[in-house]
């Protein structure tokens, strides 16, 4: 394999830079010429495709976001869209694909594979951490430590002025950033999707705290939580609080996608990146680079779309234990 090309897909993470980094100077050391496709499939769909050298990739390894931009393509799922794509890129020669993102960008990897059989190796690049095949995602550790700056100062006012505050964080349907979230931040509550809590059961534990004296409280709320948003949830609560509570709400949104990636994340990036770069280069194909036991592995597309990376019994416990 002499040309390959790398994208970015689908929600930014920190450490997509990082990532494109590795796969760029990967592939100068292995004497592969290596294309930036700008804008994820969309960019693929109307060619635009740049050439990367070493020096292109100079300077980007602090730097959230993506050098390559990102989209989510509505074009790339219809069969006359991913034809548009695969021509633009048999007609620059390129041989291989590395794709970095998430689940949206690996079901539309493992379509375009198995229509048009080009090589494609994927590194998960998502806030989210909801991908099978990889204990942490590029970005996610990132993202975590975001909201919990966030939630530190929260804290600082809820207690001033004894207040409960809902907050809600990103994820989609997964509440990976939500409990780590709510075990450092040492949260009173956390309500993932992973594990349905009543709000009559967050009524509880708000109502035990004031009997034990407890002024302010924090409760982290996922985005893809079945009771609803924090909106919704602090809603719902105020109606059946039999104490006066004083509650706000906070949504911490995109703020959890930008920023300068940590060193965790840049590392999980680099190695994800070369791992993605020379597995494709070695021949493995549909897959995903990926570290489980600090082990790097390939997973197929399917299974990192199809299976549930469920969040740990152990978290869950311990923030009922820690709370109390
Ligand atoms: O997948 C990353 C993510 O940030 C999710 O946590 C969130 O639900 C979604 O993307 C938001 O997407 P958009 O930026 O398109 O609104």
């Amino acid at each position: 394999m002499k040309k390959i090309a790398v994208f970015t897909s689908g929600g930014d993470a920190p450490g997509m830079n990082a990532c494109i980094r590795s796969i760029v100077r990967g592939a100068t050391y292995h004497g592969v010429e290596v294309f930036g496709i700008v804008r994820g499939y969309n960019g693929m769909i109307k060619g635009d495709i740049i050439p990367l050298n070493s020096q292109s990739v100079s300077n980007i390894i602090q730097r959230g976001g993506t050098i390559l931009k990102s989209a989510r393509s509505k074009e790339f799922t219809t069969t006359q869209g991913r034809e548009k794509a695969y021509k633009q890129l048999q007609e620059r020669g390129i041989e291989g694909l590395i794709a970095i993102g998430g689940n949206g960008t690996f079901t539309g990897a493992e379509i375009f594979y198995n229509e048009y059989k080009i090589p494609t190796v994927g590194a998960p690049g998502t806030i989210d951490n909801d991908l099978f095949g990889t204990d942490y995602t590029i970005g996610f550790d990132t993202a975590v430590n975001t909201a919990l700056d966030a939630i530190d100062k929260i804290r600082d006012t809820a207690d001033s002025h004894d207040r409960v505050f809902f907050i809600e964080v990103m994820g989609r349907d997964s509440g990976y950033i939500a409990i780590q979230c709510g075990i450092a931040g040492g949260a009173e509550a956390v309500m993932i999707p992973e594990n349905l809590t009543p709000v009559s059961e967050i009524v509880n534990i708000l109502e035990k705290g004031i009997a034990k004296e407890k002024s302010s409280s924090i409760v982290i709320v996922a985005e893809g939580d079945e009771e609803g948003n924090a909106q919704k949830v602090a809603q719902k609560i105020k109606g059946l609080m039999s104490a006066e509570m004083d509650i706000r709400v906070t949504t911490l949104g995109h703020i959890q996608r930008g920023g300068v990636p940590t060193a965790y994340d840049r590392i999980l990036a680099s190695r994800l990146g070369l791992g993605a770069l020379e597995g494709l280069l070695r021949g493995e194909k549909n897959v995903m680079a990926g570290v489980v036991n600090n082990q790097l592995v390939y997973t197929p597309f399917h299974d990192t779309i199809t299976k549930k990376k469920p969040v740990s019994e152990d978290l869950i416990r311990m923030v009922e234990i820690l709370s109390s």
